[in-house]
């Protein structure tokens, strides 16, 4: 085991399951403007900003806007999402990782939070977990998105740490690739054919425990 002094966590899809009501709120605004979104295409807005995802959905629809209304558009979803981040309950805490979590802090590792999502504070709040981390970079603080490295290199400067002595965990290609960029180790949780270039793919935290991850990575 190489020295792990902080691991930090990507929200959307790695400690909630809010990636489906994303990607549920750009279906919705797809439609709205008279084409279809697949779940397929939906890999490449995982990750990325709210306004970048919103300019690859208009690429895939093939949908030309000014300005004013991109942005009318992106709070428009924003509200959708949000109408399902309301009605959420704790039991959407994805399977496991909670306490992983808690046992990792245990052992003496810093945790981090690095999400581009700008709603990440009222979502940790809402669930109640927000006391898990000790330093929460997320698009209210970045100027550029994954896979630029910059929120993941926020959150290891807030935590005093290296990337090279911290971890990142990760359901996103675009996150993955900041986290290599970053000079960071980095789990995928999810898919390995999507998430290849990690160090270590799991498919989800159920069974995970700090003595394994350390053995893992
Ligand atoms: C995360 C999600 C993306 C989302 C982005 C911005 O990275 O994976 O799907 O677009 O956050 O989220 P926000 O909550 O600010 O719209
Ligand atoms: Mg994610």
């Amino acid at each position: 085991m190489k020295e792990i002094k902080a691991c930090i966590f990507d929200l959307d899809g790695v400690v909630v399951d809010t990636a489906k009501y994303h990607y549920l709120a750009w279906k919705r605004l797809a439609k709205d403007l008279g084409f279809e979104f697949h779940e397929k295409d939906n890999e490449r807005l995982k990750g990325i900003s709210r306004l970048d995802s919103l300019n690859i959905l208009l690429e895939i629809g093939g949908v030309t806007l000014d300005n004013d209304e991109k942005e009318r558009l992106a709070a428009l979803k924003n509200q959708w999402y949000l109408e399902y981040i309301d009605r959420m309950t704790p039991e959407e805490i994805l399977p496991s990782v909670k306490g992983f979590i808690e046992e990792l802090k245990d052992s003496g590792v810093k945790i981090g939070l690095g999400s581009a999502s700008k709603n990440a504070n009222y979502i940790l709040e809402k669930l109640g977990i927000i006391h898990l981390f000790e330093t929460i970079a997320d698009g209210t603080k970045v100027h550029n998105a994954k896979p630029h490295p910059e929120i993941f290199l926020l959150a290891a400067k807030e935590l005093n740490v290296l990337p090279i002595h911290s971890v990142v965990f990760e359901d996103a290609e675009a996150g993955i690739e900041a986290a290599i960029r970053g000079g960071f180790r980095s789990v995928g949780v999810g898919n390995p054919s999507i998430l290849g270039n990690a160090n270590v793919v799991i498919p989800n935290f159920i069974g995970m425990t700090a003595s394994k991850f350390y053995g893992m990575i």
